[in-house]
């Protein structure tokens, strides 16, 4: 059996701060720079709804905010036996910051799927459009 990816390990472990208190859905992500580190994120939720932030958005953000600029790779882990994606918003934040980068989906136990995120996002709307 394959040993697991440690990005993957890291998405398992940043999912465990989740707060998630009204879904109780938990999510990690991890993402790889371009000089291989690793910047983790989970989601955060609000009593107003439309303010949570997803897993993925707070590990990007929190890699800009430390100065990193290029990346590789991000990992989503959920504790679901389907996948799961980013969401659209995700989808756009990633692509805005990280281009056409791999995204990994796994659970607590396995990975369920890698992509490409100009799969996941075919005909985006970015820079080249303004
Ligand atoms: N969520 C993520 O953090 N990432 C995803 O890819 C899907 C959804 C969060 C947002 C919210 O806190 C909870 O999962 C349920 O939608």
């Amino acid at each position: 059996m394959r040993v697991s990816d440690p990005l993957v390990a890291a998405a398992r472990a940043a999912r465990r701060h989740a707060v998630a208190p009204y879904s109780r859905f938990k999510v990690g992500a991890a993402l790889e720079t371009a000089d291989g580190r690793v910047i983790t994120g989970c989601n955060v939720e609000n009593a107003s709804y439309g303010l949570t932030i997803c897993a993925e958005r707070v590990a990007m953000f929190t890699a800009l905010a430390a100065g990193h600029r290029r990346f590789r790779r991000i990992a989503i882990v959920a504790d679901t036996m389907a996948p799961t994606p980013p969401c659209g918003a995700c989808r756009q934040i990633l692509w805005e910051f990280g281009g056409d980068l791999e995204v990994i989906l796994a659970n607590l136990r396995r990975e369920s799927g890698r992509h490409q995120l100009s799969e996941l996002l075919p005909l985006p709307f970015d820079k080249r459009n303004l």
